[in-house]
């Protein structure tokens, strides 16, 4: 590692443009600026947002840009005012000040309504071959090392490993709280959770957790059928097996509606699909999945007849208390984590891991850098 506070150069994944593979390349990353904290990640993974950044919205202004936002990773040195976090030795800083980074402030997260315009190109912390690089989210840690502001990292239980709860650092928060905190899932209920990406399994761990009795497992790729079993999903519906609308299937299924349906796909057909899924009266629809590509819609109607429709961020969870308050329920067993992880790659590995991501062959890679 270089001195603390000189620009560190490092391996970072460039997406370039749209629609092409990322490409490991040597970046430059400033030192930390008021407020902010400048890490050494060291685990991370892929979220479809990512994908969704890449393939899906295109938005040929957001490149380059460094992406990935779900990690863990240690503090190697802080700029002016920032009182939380200390700089010090490699091995101080591993055992006190394990951090996970967040999408938690809004100001660098999604003011723009749209992940490309995360940070400016002006104020991101990175460069290469002379360029500014965005920094996705404001985060980008597909990294070696990034500046992130000090909201979007928390302190964690320094023993937590963290090629494990880089997790919580976005999927499984999300889910999960979107299931307790959004929805507010009640004991004896039934929910539909559609999606089972690592979003969509951990909301059915959420519902679980909070006692429903029946979960309705939904995915148009039956390979995760399995997966969500051991989540607590206990009815599992392909789209692909009916002729007949999925609302109208589960609303038979259960005699009317499920009290909690949690869309976790991104796609606004599923998000209606998920709405009209719950039981006109009292039915709690959450939006979970993100896109920018279409505005939903729904017969006002589906709202009159007493249903609510929310969405959600990063699970309605705090971010600064609620992230250690997961890594603690993991390390005390009350969590499941490991078993969202199906692949383990260096991070050199990184288009493989997208590439599995995009064709639904991965719930989670983890991807760590060697020395
Ligand atoms: N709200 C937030 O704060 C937040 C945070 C992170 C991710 N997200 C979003 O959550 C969504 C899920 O992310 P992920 O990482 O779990 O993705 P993923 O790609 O791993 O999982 C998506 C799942 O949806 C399934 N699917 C696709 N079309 C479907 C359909 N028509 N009906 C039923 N299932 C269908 C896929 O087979 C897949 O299993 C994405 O849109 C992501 O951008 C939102």
């Amino acid at each position: 590692m270089q001195s603390v506070q000189s620009v560190i150069k490092c391996k970072a994944a460039v997406a370039w443009e749209p629609n092409k593979p990322v490409t490991i390349e040597e970046i430059e990353v400033a030192p930390p600026e008021a407020d902010e904290v400048r890490i050494k990640i060291v685990a991370t993974s892929v979220c479809h947002t990512d994908l969704y950044h890449l393939f899906e919205g295109m938005h040929k202004d957001g490149f380059p840009v460094v992406l990935g936002h779900e990690a863990a990773g240690i503090v190697e040195s802080v700029g002016s005012g920032v009182t939380e976090f200390q700089p010090g030795q490699i091995q101080i800083l591993w055992e006190y000040c394990t951090i996970i980074t967040l999408l938690e402030d809004p100001d660098l997260s999604f003011t723009q309504g749209d992940f490309s315009n995360a940070m400016s190109p002006l104020r991101s912390r990175l460069t290469c071959k002379g360029k500014k690089v965005y920094q996705f989210s404001g985060i980008s840690t597909f990294s070696e090392y990034t500046v992130v502001k000090q909201i979007n990292v928390t302190k964690i239980d320094p023993a937590a490993p963290l090629d494990k709860v880089c997790l919580l650092g976005c999927g499984i928060c999300t889910g999960y709280g979107a299931a307790v905190n959004t929805a507010k899932v009640e004991e004896g209920s039934t929910c539909a959770v559609f999606g089972l990406g690592a979003i969509g399994l951990a909301a059915v761990m959420g519902c679980k957790n909070a006692g429903a009795k029946r979960i309705i497992a939904v995915d148009i790729n039956p390979d995760k059928f399995e997966k969500a079993k051991v989540f607590g999903a206990t009815d599992f519906v392909n789209p692909k097996d009916h002729d007949k609308p999925i609302s109208q299937v589960l609303f038979e299924m259960t005699n009317g509606g499920v009290d909690y349906s949690l869309e976790c796909v991104g796609n606004v057909g599923v998000m209606r699909s998920a709405l009209e899924s719950t039981i006109p009266a009292w039915g709690v629809s959450v939006i979970v999945g993100w896109t920018t590509l279409h505005d939903f819609s729904a017969p006002p109607g589906d709202l009159i007849a007493g249903r609510t429709w929310k969405g959600t961020m990063f699970g309605g969870f705090k971010s600064k208390d609620g992230v250690p308050e997961m890594v603690n329920a993991y390390m005390n067993k009350k969590l499941m984590v490991d078993e969202f992880i199906t692949d383990n790659m260096t991070f050199d590995q990184i288009n493989d891991a997208i590439e599995m991501m995009k064709h639904g062959k991965c719930i989670r890679t983890v991807l760590t850098f060697t020395e």
